[in-house]
């Protein structure tokens, strides 16, 4: 009996490290596969190694069914913390939206001072082949940053002269230096700070009118919802009748979304605010084109770009919405 009870103890371990050594195999086995599938791949970062060609993913999986768990995984943070913990009425989010040119400089000072961080974004090429188009020649963005997608632009359409604008003065600053040190002639490129949300662009203004396209990445999630309408009035004034606007920002139900902790939401919307004052706001494709048609563009192209990200240290697939866009200028009758 004893003996019999300790073969089935042994058995029982045997059995136990069998599926110990199988499930590590299967798991090993999973981390090779998910290593071979994200190898060389591009898609979001693109920074200054990212192939230019042939590896850019853009829909790596099902928006709908992605966006049905997350709203899941969403709703369950929402009940765990009882509807409390985030701003909800229009004072509290008055409260803690502070004056975001003043944030934003506080950033583009301190974080961004350093080469590091400087990454060019030449997955927007891809992106908007329409930026490469020789009869593309004036382009303007709307906040720049430090410069990222102004360089590969200046390289890719050596007919293009980009104007780049942003509120921060350490951000037009740090454009115009990343600029400087690729050595593009003085005259395909100016800079200038301006509150994209506040000074409305009239017919007076030397700009109006004047643009083949206006390129905004990872601009209009940082300016407080109520203020979208003025930037997106002013990206239509500035553009030329059939120019274009080419979009690229945060996506519902990005992976970033889901990690932002409850009391970190505005409004109980999708939008949120970082811990260093900035924001962040979360766009759907109806609501990114209805505020686009309601400032007077049509829409040419809207869609979800999915993008799966791997991260090998932590054997972790993650997951990355972002919104693409090109709305387009009406002609004049
Ligand atoms: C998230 S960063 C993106 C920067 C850059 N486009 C990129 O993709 O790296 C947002 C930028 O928009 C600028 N910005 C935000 N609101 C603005 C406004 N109302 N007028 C002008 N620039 C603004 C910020 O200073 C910041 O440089």
């Amino acid at each position: 009996m004893e003996r019999g009870a300790a073969l089935l103890r042994v058995r029982a371990r045997a059995s136990g490290r069998d599926r110990a050594a199988e499930s590590e195999s299967s798991s090993s086995s999973l981390r090779e596969e998910r290593l071979r599938r994200h190898t060389g791949r591009s898609g979001y970062g693109g920074g200054r190694s990212a192939p230019l060609a042939g590896q850019y993913h853009s829909s790596d999986f099902d928006y709908e069914e992605h966006a049905l768990n997350a709203g899941r995984v969403l709703l369950e943070k929402e009940r765990g913390a009882g509807g409390h913990g985030w701003a909800s009425t229009a004072e509290e989010v008055a409260e803690r939206v502070v004056e975001q040119g003043d944030t934003w400089e506080r950033f583009h000072r301190k974080v961004n001072s350093t080469a590091r961080f400087f990454k060019e974004k030449r997955y927007i090429l891809q992106e908007f082949p329409g930026l490469l188009d020789p009869t593309t020649r004036r382009v303007c963005e709307f906040g720049c940053g430090n410069g990222s997608s102004v360089v590969p632009v200046l390289k890719g359409n050596p007919a293009a002269h980009v104007t780049a604008l942003d509120f921060s003065p350490s951000a037009v600053e740090h454009t115009r230096r990343a600029v400087e040190a690729e050595g593009f002639e003085p005259g395909r490129f100016a800079a200038m700070v301006r509150d994209l949300s506040s000074d409305p662009v009239d017919e007076a203004d030397a700009m109006a009118g004047t643009f083949d396209a206006v390129l905004m990445v990872f601009m209009l999630s940082a300016v407080p919802p109520e203020h979208m309408d003025k930037v997106l009035r002013n990206a239509l004034a500035l553009l030329k009748p059939g120019g274009r606007a080419y979009f690229r920002d945060y996506g519902r139900h990005d992976l970033t979304q889901l990690r932002f902790p409850l009391d970190q939401r505005l409004g109980g919307g999708h939008w949120y605010q970082r811990k260093d004052g900035t924001l962040s706001y979360f766009f759907d494709l109806e609501d990114l084109k209805s505020r686009f048609e309601g400032a007077g563009f049509a829409c040419g192209e809207a869609d979800y770009v999915c993008v799966e990200l791997y991260n090998r240290k932590k054997d972790e697939e993650m997951r990355r919405v972002f919104c693409h866009g090109v709305f387009v200028r009406p002609e004049l009758n």
